[in-house]
């Protein structure tokens, strides 16, 4: 039975949970602060493999120090909160410490940020289903949850990879990512945590913008079946999807307007107004592109009156220039904290639909 609508939607009646949160905050509160207006979230939640390509490109060694000292800098980056909502981290960083001591899930709370952590177990190969995979991570994922509570995180990320190929996706593979999605977001709830869904189209590929659109709507009419499904409150959860876009070898790529509205259209007819915000991950666009095209999609929003925070969730299209200005070596750490204050400000601009081109070559200095 569905809850009353004032229920606290982490105590659901009849819960058979193992051990009731009794601080729990209001799930639906803090959904909205991770996409308040002006503000998008940072994904630094890389597994350590991930990592170990973005520093391999900037000639840094993949050690646990070097990890530390470069999430160090990002979250204390003077004046982030002003862009950055929220923060999503690794299962390492939400364990580590910065050079004075202090947890780095601490520097991001002295500033107003939200921590929140990646808690699945990645993409692995789906059995009988070639070129397709599974996210992984629902055992044991009750008390994991649990953990990342008390360690202090208030929201959570689950990311399920769709590919489109020849013969792909499959029902079979959307219908298995999409019960995964749910499960996890129902047990985020239930412990106390704000779950970040996240279906993500891939845009590798030839494909045109119209297949991502076609594989993106069924894919999201299947992600909200199961939500509904598995009882999860749809206003104390976020969406994190792709953007509907052309593949990245698509023969021609499809400009932000048409970006913008595909994108618009597929969510008008999938994701319920219930939603508070839907926080774009940037997938592979490089820095510029992501921010021109959630600009474009903030833009047609407004004509369209579209019911939703539109914002961004960006790992590389935040990350990208900072790492390059950072380069490994401790002198370079205010000119990474400037790069990454200016990719933030950019973005969030975006999110308002107030973003120029021109400010791209603007310089963003860090407030004293
Ligand atoms: P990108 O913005 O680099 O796609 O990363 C966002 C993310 O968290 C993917 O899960």
């Amino acid at each position: 039975m569905a809850a009353p609508i004032d229920a606290d939607p982490a105590s659901p009646e009849g819960s058979t949970m193992t051990t009731p949160v009794n601080d729990t905050p209001d799930l639906r509160a803090t959904a909205r602060a991770m996409v308040a207006p002006g503000k998008g979230i940072l994904a630094a939640d890389e597994s350590t493999g991930t990592i170990a390509k973005r520093f391999s490109a900037i000639g840094v060694e993949n050690t646990e120090p070097n990890r530390r000292d470069y999430r160090e800098l990002l979250f204390r980056t003077p004046g982030m909160a002003e862009y950055v909502s929220g923060v999503i981290l690794f299962d390492e960083t939400i364990r580590q410490r910065g050079a004075d001591g202090t947890p780095l899930v601490e520097h991001l709370v002295a500033q107003g940020v939200i921590p929140g952590i990646k808690v699945d177990a990645g993409a692995q190969p789906l059995a009988f289903a070639p070129g397709e995979t599974v996210t992984e991570g629902l055992d044991g994922l009750r008390e994991r949850l649990q953990e990342y509570r008390t360690l202090g995180a208030r929201f959570t990320k689950w990311r399920a990879v769709i590919h489109i190929g020849d013969d792909t996706p499959s029902g079979y593979a959307i219908d298995v990512n999409a019960h995964a999605l749910a499960r996890y977001a129902a047990l985020c709830q239930e412990v106390g945590l704000v779950p970040i869904v996240e279906p993500e189209v891939l845009m590798d590929g030839p494909h045109g913008i119209d297949e991502c659109f076609e594989v993106t709507e069924i894919t999201l009419r299947e992600v909200f079946a199961q939500l509904a499904q598995h009882g999860v409150e749809l206003d104390a959860m976020v969406l994190k999807p792709n953007m509907v876009v052309s593949g990245t070898e698509a023969r021609e790529r499809a400009d932000p307007a048409s970006v913008a509205a595909h994108t618009i259209r597929c969510f008008a007819r999938t994701v319920p107004v219930a939603v508070p915000g839907i926080a774009f991950l940037s997938g592979g666009q490089s820095d510029a592109e992501a921010t021109a095209n959630l600009d474009a999609i903030n833009r047609e929003a407004a004509k369209v009156g579209a019911p939703w925070e539109l914002t961004f969730s960006y790992g590389r299209g935040l990350q990208a220039a900072p790492q390059a200005a950072w380069g490994g070596r401790a002198e370079n750490a205010r000119a990474a904290q400037e790069a990454f204050l200016h990719r933030a400000r950019l973005a969030a601009a975006a999110r308002s639909g107030a973003y120029d081109p021109a400010m791209e070559d603007e310089v963003t200095t860090i407030p004293s």
